[in-house]
């Protein structure tokens, strides 16, 4: 099973691995109504990894993580792993600001899944398994705020996978 999960985390690295149609219309219909939404656009105005922003980077997680739960069929709860990879860094903050690095515990790695998580009641209302799956997004780094649900796990899984190809190669 792990070496499996590797496999298909490389093929979607290397963007191998593609959405049918109807795979491709109900993710599109699922996230459209967040990208139109002013407030999520505003994730536009921040650098995320290289020159990618950070709503772009969180359509790239969410594309991402969708894959994984169709390939690996995990069935997950579509509306909680597409919310909270959309919103997983919805911190509305340029965290390349050097004033914002006080410690090294205040430190943008560590803080930012709070941040997003209170963003995202604030303006969404969003549950407390939608919560979760923001709030966890940067296990292991986040040590006590571990990926408990599915969902958690594969947003987790995600972001790491477009992290790394976004600071190394372009999409
Ligand atoms: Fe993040
Ligand atoms: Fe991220």
């Amino acid at each position: 099973m792990q070496v499996l999960l590797l496999r298909l985390c490389k093929a979607l690295y290397n963007k191998k691995v593609k959405l049918s149609k109807e795979e491709s219309k109900d993710f599109e219909a699922r996230v459209r109504p967040y990208l139109n939404d002013p407030k999520v656009f505003r994730m536009n105005d921040f650098v995320a990894h290289g020159k990618i922003s950070v709503l772009a980077h969180s359509v790239n997680v969410a594309s991402m993580a969708y894959k994984l739960d169709q390939k690996l069929k995990l069935h997950c709860d579509k509306d909680t792993l597409l919310t909270g990879a959309i919103l997983h860094d919805y911190y509305l903050y340029d965290w390349h600001d050097a004033r914002l690095f006080i410690n090294i515990f205040k430190m943008h790695g560590f803080t930012h899944p709070e941040a997003a998580r209170k963003n995202a009641v604030r303006d969404f209302g969003v549950d407390e398994k939608t919560q979760k799956v923001i709030s966890s997004h940067m296990w292991p780094l986040t040590l006590r705020s571990f990926p408990s649900s599915k969902e958690a796990a594969l947003v987790c899984l995600a972001d790491k996978i477009c992290a790394l190809k976004e600071t190394f190669q372009r999409w």
